[in-house]
């Protein structure tokens, strides 16, 4: 979390209001802990009411999305809240209202802020700017709630994360590798990422990711080669090749991506009981093979509901904080 300037709003910018702009913004800890709520959430949706009022938490789209406008919009209807949900091409935002200016018009009247955005500089400046929490709800760089869901779902599949070998196939520079190399380190998981060498993670996820898996007993690597990554996998993941904001990449991606696909033949290299991940949208047929997809060790309309009841905890865990702070007397 980057400090923010001076701000005249109390708790914006002083590194009192707890944010989740990258999946190691929660310590192992308290990943466990929200991923444990989670679960109980499942059991009892409306268990939890931190947002009765209701109070309102706006929720930012500047790109497409189904899953996430969804499972926020149910998720904070759900703690009582107002979903608010805005698509940014209706706001100034486009002809330059500065991100700092619409963090302090939006924490003056909600809750908290979700954003998918760009850049991962526009939200980390975003949640310094904001007195209340900011979530990424998908950038460029990382995709965290939906590896907060991915964990809650393989989790529940296996009773437990630490030790399991996660082997991500694709795009190994995307947000859903970087936050499944990040998600997956603090939850102890022992993460492989295979891609051509030019689709590689970003050094510093990595390097961060790194250290995180010294701490958890994880561990991270990268790879070119899919058929040794994917040995004795206990989850092979995947995601689009292109993803929202390359478009126009899409046939030098595919050609270097074609031997990656999740496909039933290394699904037979893994795991006997392996399961299969997918964040959704997917491309039958090219990243993932139809078979595998709609086959018996596809997780991933579990992981797509997940998503509200992962975003429900975080949603909780983010709000105890800001109240906590609150309490404290310095919010
Ligand atoms: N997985 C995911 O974030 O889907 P959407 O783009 O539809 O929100
Ligand atoms: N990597 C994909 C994820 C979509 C949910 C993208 O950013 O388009």
């Amino acid at each position: 979390m980057t400090a923010g300037p001076a701000s005249p709003i109390a708790g914006a910018g002083d590194g009192t209001v707890r944010h989740f702009t990258r999946d190691d913004d929660l310590s192992p800890a308290e990943q466990a802990a929200v991923l444990s709520l989670a679960a109980e959430l499942k059991a009892d949706r409306f268990a939890r009411q931190p947002l009765a009022g209701p109070r309102t938490v706006a929720v930012l789209f500047d790109k497409p999305s189904l899953r996430t406008r969804v499972s926020f919009a149910v998720g904070i209807a759900e703690l009582g809240g107002f979903p608010l949900v805005i698509d940014m091409q209706g706001t100034h935002a486009g002809r330059g209202e500065p991100v700092t200016d619409i963090a302090r018009v939006l924490a003056g009247q909600v809750a908290a802020i979700a954003w998918r955005t760009f850049g991962q500089a526009a939200i980390e400046e975003m949640a310094a700017a904001s007195s209340v929490p900011v979530i990424n709800a998908l950038t460029d760089r990382f995709h965290p709630c939906q590896v907060l869901a991915d964990l809650q779902t393989v989790r529940a599949a296996y009773g437990r994360l630490a030790g399991l070998v996660l082997t991500f196939l694709g795009d190994g520079s995307s947000n859903m590798a970087h936050s499944y190399l990040l998600g997956g380190a603090t939850a102890g998981l022992q993460v492989r990422i295979c891609a051509p060498e030019a689709y590689w993670p970003a050094a510093d996820v990595l390097a961060a990711a790194a250290a995180l898996a010294e701490r958890t007993g994880g561990s991270v690597a990268v790879s070119a080669d899919p058929l040794d990554a994917c040995k004795g996998a206990d989850v092979l993941a995947t995601d689009v090749w292109t993803s929202m904001g390359q478009e126009g990449q899409e046939r030098t991606r595919s050609g270097a991506m074609a031997g990656y696909q999740v496909d039933a033949a290394k699904l037979a290299l893994a795991s006997p009981a392996c399961r299969v991940l997918h964040c959704l949208p997917a491309h039958r047929g090219e990243e993932i093979a139809a078979e595998v997809i709609d086959g018996p060790a596809s997780l991933v309309f579990e992981q797509a509901e997940n998503r509200l009841h992962a975003q429900k905890a975080l949603l909780c865990f983010l709000l105890d904080a800001a109240a906590g702070e609150r309490r404290e007397g310095r919010g």
